[in-house]
């Protein structure tokens, strides 16, 4: 299930490679998620799913990212992205 996802996910990435572009909003901890969330995917998933993400939904969020998805994101930065996820982009 979780390989044909990323599967079908590929593709859509490699279109949407422009990553440059994409600035986070200033703040402490935006260059944690910059450096440990645009390692596989474009960081336009954050600003895509802000409307819809609270704090318990950026905690979650991230724990899949962790558990689920593999992503080395070390445990101390956790807090630190979770915050600025809510601050900034918390619906
Ligand atoms: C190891 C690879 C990997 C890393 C690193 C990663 N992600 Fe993801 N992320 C994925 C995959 C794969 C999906 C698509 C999963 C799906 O569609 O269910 C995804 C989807 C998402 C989504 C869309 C909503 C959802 O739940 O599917 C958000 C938001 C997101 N990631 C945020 C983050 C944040 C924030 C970080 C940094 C802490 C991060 N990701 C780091 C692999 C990763």
């Amino acid at each position: 299930m979780k390989r044909l996802l990323l599967l079908v996910l590929l593709p859509v990435t490699a279109v949407a490679a422009d990553e440059g572009q994409i600035r986070l909003k200033e703040g402490a901890g935006r260059a944690l998620v910059e450096s440990n969330c645009a390692v596989c995917h474009s960081l336009d998933y954050i600003q895509t799913n802000s409307p819809f993400l609270d704090r318990k939904g950026w905690e979650a969020t991230l724990s899949k990212m962790v558990n689920a998805m593999g992503a080395p994101v070390p445990k101390e930065d956790v807090p630190t992205i979770v915050e600025y996820l809510s601050q900034h982009y918390g619906k």
